[in-house]
């Protein structure tokens, strides 16, 4: 049996055909609330219970207790709130809920709403005020108002994948089972796989039964690689450079919020809901910037003893010429001057010029798939 999901049961939200019949029939006599783009994805975890335990948009008291002490009022750990912004005025009672083309999503069961309280959920997640975060520019632009309420989701609003990729944690504790792997560890990434990346990877499967690699695929800021070039990317390196039996390639649609050890925690509870026991924390995990310490996402982690899965912390990683393979300072005798290492500017540089970096660094099959992307731009 796969680790159980956060709160015990996995969450479904999904509506099923007679109760989405009549939601599309009803719709029209309902207030309506526009979902962000953001936010939709938000949403479709919700309703695949990615974010289980929980059945909707959060309440002023969760709100609350995640900003302020990183759990549910229930105690349940989370870390990042899942609201749903507007600034309409909303009333108490069901509501449509639609995309910004005014398609229906699904319909909310509003309990109520309040003000967003920027500074305390700013401070509390992103640990700065500072706009130019695009987390907390994200919550700066998004409404100040925030509704609560269980949703119910139309099942139309669920894609049939995602870049190609199963998504639904149904799905991939369902394939987990199949394979019989008890200790599963998961990969998060917004990036394509570097070899640093693919050395994290390695070291964790020599003690784990099998290696969830899964990427997020919803919303990121500009500047990031997009989704389908990565995963063009993903399925080259898997395909040709790892056993098939002992990898699942699934993505996960979440928007990336770039909130450091704040999201590391909360990248580990998605992937337990995913039916994975352990968790891949390296160097700067879901930082941007100069915001976070380079470890402090790994730290966080000893401030928790509920999470149901663990972290595998990995040390900065590098090539070193020295020891001929990939180290870190905990494996090489080597100093920084044997450590082969490229900045992600001068990285974007050589691809955007149709250079291939260092093999040791970017293997030629993915730069041949950034170089192509480059030249789109
Ligand atoms: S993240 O925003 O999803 O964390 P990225 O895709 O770059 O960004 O990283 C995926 C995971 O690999 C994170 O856990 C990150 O800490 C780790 N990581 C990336 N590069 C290195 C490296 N050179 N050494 C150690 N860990 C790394």
């Amino acid at each position: 049996m796969a680790i159980t999901p956060l709160g015990g049961n996995l969450i479904n939200r999904v509506l099923d055909d007679n109760g989405a019949a009549k939601l599309k029939k009803d719709a029209a006599s309902l207030p309506s609330i526009t979902v962000s783009p953001a936010e939709v994805w938000d949403l479709k975890l919700i309703a695949i219970g990615g974010y289980s335990p929980l059945p909707g948009f959060m309440n002023e008291h969760d709100y609350a207790a995640v900003i302020g002490k990183g759990r549910l009022t229930d105690g349940t750990p989370w870390t990042v709130p899942i609201t749903l912004s507007t600034s309409d005025a909303v009333k108490p009672g069901k509501a449509a809920l639609k995309d910004e083309d005014g398609n229906l999503l699904g319909s909310i069961e509003v309990t109520g709403t309040f003000a967003r309280r920027f500074e305390a959920e700013a401070k509390g997640v992103f640990q700065t005020t500072d706009e130019k975060h695009p987390g907390v520019e994200r919550i700066k632009n998004a409404g100040q108002t925030l509704v609560a309420g269980e949703v119910s989701v139309l099942p139309e609003t669920l894609p049939a994948d995602e870049q190609g990729m199963e998504y639904r944690p149904a799905a991939i504790r369902a394939e987990i089972e199949k394979r019989g792997w008890k200790n599963v560890v998961a990969f998060q990434t917004r990036n394509p796989i570097h070899r640093a990346h693919e050395y994290l990877l390695r070291t964790a499967m020599e003690t784990a039964d099998g290696l969830l690699i899964h990427p997020l695929v919803g919303e990121t800021k500009a500047g990031d690689i997009p989704a389908d070039v990565r995963t063009a990317c993903y399925k080259a390196l898997i395909e040709k450079y790892f056993p098939a039996e002992r990898v699942i390639l699934a993505a996960l649609p979440a928007p990336m919020r770039y909130a450091g050890p704040k999201e590391a925690i909360h990248h580990a509870l998605m992937r337990r809901n995913y039916g994975a026991n352990q968790f891949i924390v390296g160097r700067d995990h879901a930082g941007v910037g100069d915001y976070y310490g380079t470890y402090d996402a790994q730290k966080i982690f000893e401030t928790y003893d509920d999470l149901g899965i663990s972290n595998l912390n990995f040390e900065h990683s590098f090539w070193c010429k020295g020891v001929g393979s990939y180290a870190t300072q905990k494996t090489s005798p080597f100093g920084k001057e044997m450590q082969l290492t490229i900045s992600g500017t001068k990285l974007r540089e050589m691809l955007g010029n149709g250079e291939h970096p260092p093999a040791e660094i970017v293997r030629p099959e993915i730069a041949d798939i950034l170089i192509a992307y480059y030249k789109t731009l």
